[in-house]
């Protein structure tokens, strides 16, 4: 069995798990372009979540300007903060929260920055302890809201803009990374296929949605396993969907969305399926903003009734990133003994690894 374990300085400081348990955790989310707080109860019950996104600021550069998204968290986090309280019966003195979790990574520096300097303020204000949680972390207990009892082992598929993983889960915070992208993310590849193709950003709803009126058997794009394991690649489909529409300019945009979103799934589906077979998982499990996907949740269901295991795929607004799966793992986190301590830095590059 294994144990997730964060890389990066300051972190986690476990300290003994105190006589009550913490029941009522605030998460706070701004590891990228959405400004997000939570209130969720013992865990699973989410009493406020509240997101703000700054897509709109972002839409007409094409992609999310880092420094605009700090500057925009600094602005939003209060207003956000202050909503998420006050629909969970509480204000600004901190009534009835018993502890802060906080995303620290990764993400974009300046974003965290903002996320864990204001936990930091109100963990001293309001005298309760405070979590930095991992971002890939808290996308694996979004599944949890929803459905508590999920049956171990399982095998999540994390497809995020940052990240594509594939991990068995043993129990909740026992991780085992079964492969990863070795270039780019699905998320990472949907928003650059939508940009190229003239679909803006942020590119994976996009797609998506023209997909719908477009035939996925147009072109034949290229599916990418590398090695005889887990692994992913998506850098060689989006160079060829570049390629393609280079030379047939006046390709349907349509049939190219759903042509690489057909390509993209079924690389996708295939390796899930393959881990969740070799593990004996009783089901796969969806998360990251990716999990949205309509095809992708069509096709995970599809294989998972083929294969006689369980698939469960978490509601949009949970896969997406929020706070409530950053509390989630917090409360995990929290009542295990974790602290964090107020010299908590935030990490860009904090990694998701696994110990056997
Ligand atoms: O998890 P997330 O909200 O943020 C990160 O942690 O990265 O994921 C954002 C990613 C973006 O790349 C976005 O294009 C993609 O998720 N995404 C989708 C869909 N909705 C969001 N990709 C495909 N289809 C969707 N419906
Ligand atoms: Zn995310």
């Amino acid at each position: 069995m294994s144990t997730l374990a964060t890389t990066g300085a300051a972190t986690s400081a476990p300290i003994a798990n105190g006589p009550c348990p913490i029941r009522r955790v605030l998460g706070i989310e701004s590891s990228c372009d959405e400004t997000a707080a939570s209130v969720v109860d013992d865990g699973t019950t989410i009493i406020s979540s509240v997101v703000s996104s700054q897509i709109d600021l972002h839409a007409r550069y094409g992609g999310v300007v880092p420094e605009l998204a700090s500057r925009a968290h600094v602005e939003l986090l209060t207003p956000v903060l202050a909503d998420a309280l006050e629909q969970a019966g509480s204000d600004h003195t901190g009534r009835g929260i018993d502890g802060i979790a906080v995303t620290h990574g990764p993400g974009l520096i300046g974003s965290l920055l903002v996320g864990v300097a204001e936990a930091k303020a109100l963990s001293m204000a309001w005298g309760v302890p405070m979590v930095g949680v991992n971002h890939l972390e808290a996308h694996l207990f979004a599944s949890l809201l929803e459905q508590p009892e999920l049956g171990w082992p399982l095998v999540v598929l994390l497809v995020s803009g940052g990240h594509t993983l594939l991990i068995e889960v043993t129990a909740p915070g026992e991780y085992r990374i079964m492969g990863g992208t070795i270039d780019d993310a699905a998320g990472e590849a949907f928003d650059k296929v939508a940009r190229f193709i003239g679909l803006g950003y942020p590119g994976g709803p996009a797609i998506d949605a023209i997909s719908g009126q477009g035939d996925a058997k147009a072109f034949a794009f290229p599916r990418s396993m590398p090695g005889d394991g887990y692994d992913f690649s998506f850098s060689g489909l989006k160079t060829s969907v570049v390629n393609k529409v280079r030379k047939e300019p006046e390709a349907s945009t349509a049939d190219v969305a759903a042509s690489f979103q057909e390509a993209v799934v079924d690389v996708l589906v295939t390796r899930a399926r393959a881990a969740a077979a070799a593990v004996g998982a009783r089901a796969i499990c969806l998360a990251g903003g990716v999990a949205a996907n309509s095809l992708l949740r069509a096709r995970i269901e599809q294989a998972c009734a083929d294969d006689g295991i369980g698939a469960f795929l978490p509601s949009r607004a949970l896969c997406t990133d929020n706070a409530a799966m950053v509390a989630a793992a917090g409360h995990w986190r929290l009542n295990h003994g974790d602290r964090s301590p107020l010299t908590l830095a935030a990490d860009p590059n904090l990694r998701l690894v696994s110990t056997v």
